[in-house]
């Protein structure tokens, strides 16, 4: 197995300023909950955070894992629940990568049943060529093509989720 960079630090960290600027200003005044996907999320979510110029709070849900298949199920089951009550929040869910598309729109039902006051979603990654359901993205960090990745936080079978870049797994 081998790693090849394609997303590099440097073009990453330039991204995660921009996002985190937009993020700023959309959401001046509100009572933002920033919700992480974990895994996944973890180190772009940190990222985004220490660059955002308003306040706000911070919580995580676990999904039902992807495991060492490279395909969604479709089936979300919530692993770890929020430890806050989010009705009348302005929730942003960040997530690592949209690729079916169905883990964040059936996450996103159980949420919205909760009632918070708005919810918008921050992938770093989108494979929009996988697409099975069709899923807003309000805040993107890059499109990709139809190949898997890892590393910033993706894993392939819990692997090389500690690379300070996104790389391409290519098989022998
Ligand atoms: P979806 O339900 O098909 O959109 O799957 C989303 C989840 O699958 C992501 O949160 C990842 O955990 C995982 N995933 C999808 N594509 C990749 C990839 O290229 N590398 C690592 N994980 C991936
Ligand atoms: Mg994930």
């Amino acid at each position: 197995m081998e790693i090849n960079t394609f997303i590099t630090k440097e073009e990453i960290s330039n991204r995660v300023r921009e996002l985190a600027r937009t993020i700023s200003d959309d959401y001046a005044g509100k009572d933002l909950l920033v919700v992480g996907v974990l895994k996944g999320s973890f180190v772009f979510m940190s990222d985004i955070i220490r660059e955002l110029t308003i306040p706000a709070r911070l919580d995580f849900v676990k999904l039902a894992s992807y495991g060492s298949k490279r395909e969604s199920s479709g089936k979300v089951r919530i692993d770890l629940d929020l430890s806050f009550e989010i009705k009348g929040k302005d929730l942003l869910i960040v997530e690592d990568i949209v690729d079916t598309g169905l883990t964040l729109s059936e996450l996103k039902k159980i949420l919205l049943s909760r009632q918070p006051a708005s919810l918008k979603i921050c992938t770093l990654l989108d494979k929009p060529s996988r697409r099975e359901v069709a899923i807003k993205l309000d805040y993107r960090g890059f499109e990709i093509p139809d190949k898997f990745v890892v590393g910033y936080g993706l894993d392939w079978d819990e692997q090389f989720r500690y690379l300070p870049y996104v790389g391409v797994l290519e098989e022998e």
